[in-house]
């Protein structure tokens, strides 16, 4: 008999329902332990919570998750909200004990995070952030490989991350859909929302960053608020670009905007090293570009490798060689090295304090873009 694992959902958009999705199907595929359970979900709106419940398979709803986390019955709470509310929650959770999930991008910045890190490490709960991206299969196997050293001293890495969906000026900031244009809800704009994406692949892949120059741009400047029904600043980075340095020499190039016309989620990662370079692409997330000088010359050339096959990362658990899978798999796979963790000494990654050092990254990306000076990126751990 499986122990349960019972689930306290805060927020049920997007995120609450590719982490629903996966909490259900997890069991199915990866022989776990722990069995999740969904035992409630929270949201302001006791209708939707109740719809909500309905369509995923909820036992119970709450409207205030300051109840919720106080709930006996809870052992993990999942935080699928805004980025200004997960430091609230995550603080409470910690005090009562509960374990916590929290979406990224961990907090509104580095001091706030850090508060978070230093509370649910002196309460000692299990915790990690949803930076699903390093659970691409086709990912996961770039950080194999580049462990195994075949790459060689690193020399680049560049990422980008393309949205297309602000371009409007007619489009407005806040409130239930647009919380991610409103400063005061989101915290950055593209910096914390893509680029911290991009920032925890490359220091998983590639070790921390030393320090970062960058510049950032807000092409609309005003927007018509949607909860107050007035014209209002924009306070968000619409656009960022910047150079970095890692600790280990090589030499990094990010870049992230919403108003790339044509570009939906162009998420696209690219390492080159003395003797091989990788890429992948968001947009075909089942294959691996692999290039190996080492190969024969006259056959040398970039392999398009299908990472579909059973000695793939987690592909084992999934269908015959040659099926793929997609995004929402990525948080499959999350909830099961994070329940595969528990109880071990090494948690599932990446935890609160794996986090804050992307937070800190995200920091000085947006100071060095006031400053306009390299900064240097503060230790984390
Ligand atoms: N890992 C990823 O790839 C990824 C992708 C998208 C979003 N995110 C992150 O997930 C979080 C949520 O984003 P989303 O796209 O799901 O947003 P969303 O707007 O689709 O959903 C947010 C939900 O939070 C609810 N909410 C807001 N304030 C609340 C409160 N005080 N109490 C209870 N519920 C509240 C809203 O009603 C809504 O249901 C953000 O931090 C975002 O950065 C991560």
């Amino acid at each position: 008999m499986k122990k349960k694992l019972n689930i306290g959902l805060v927020g049920y958009g997007f995120m609450g329902r590719t982490h629903s999705n996966a909490y259900r199907k997890v069991g199915n595929f990866f022989d776990l332990k722990y069995e999740p359970v969904l035992k409630a979900v929270c949201a302001r709106n006791e209708q939707n919570a109740k719809a909500f419940a309905d369509t995923w398979g909820y036992q119970s709803v709450e409207t205030d998750w300051r109840k919720l986390v106080q709930r006996d019955d809870i052992d993990v709470i999942d935080i699928c909200t805004p980025n200004n509310t997960h430091a609230e929650i995550a603080l409470a959770a910690a005090a009562a004990g509960k374990m916590i999930l929290c979406e990224k991008p961990l907090s509104m910045n580095g001091p706030e995070g850090l508060k978070m890190v230093k509370a649910i490490e002196k309460a000692g709960v299990p915790n990690m952030v949803w930076y699903n991206y390093r659970r691409v299969p086709a990912v996961t196997m770039a950080k194999q490989l580049i462990d195994e050293g075949r790459l060689g001293r690193i020399f680049h890495y560049r990422a980008k991350f393309l949205q297309d969906w602000t371009i409007s000026a007619d489009l407005p900031q806040g409130g239930q859909a647009l919380w991610r244009l409103d400063i005061k809800a989101a915290g950055s704009g593209v910096t914390g929302d893509l680029l911290a994406h991009c920032i925890d692949t490359a220091v998983w892949l590639n070790g921390s960053l030393e320090k970062v120059s960058a510049m950032t741009e807000t092409f609309i400047k005003e927007r018509t608020h949607t909860l107050t029904g007035k014209v209002e600043k924009v306070g968000i980075d619409d656009a960022c670009t910047f150079m970095g340095r890692f600790n280990n020499g090589s030499l990094a190039t990010f870049e992230s905007t919403r108003y790339a016309r044509g570009h939906k989620a162009l998420y696209t990662l690219e390492i080159n090293g003395e003797h091989a370079s990788i890429a992948w692409d968001l947009h075909d997330l089942h294959r691996l570009q692999y290039f190996d000088h080492r190969d024969q010359s006259n056959l040398r050339g970039w392999r398009s490798i299908h990472v579909t096959d059973g000695d793939h990362p987690y592909m084992g658990k999934w269908w015959v060689p040659g099926l793929q899978i997609g995004y929402e798999h990525t948080f499959v796979h999350q909830v099961a090295d994070f329940v595969e963790a528990l109880g071990k000494r090494k948690p599932a990654a990446p935890t609160f304090r794996d986090a804050l050092e992307t937070q800190y990254v995200c920091d000085s990306v947006l100071k060095s873009a006031k400053t306009g000076r390299w900064e240097k990126v503060p230790k984390s751990k």
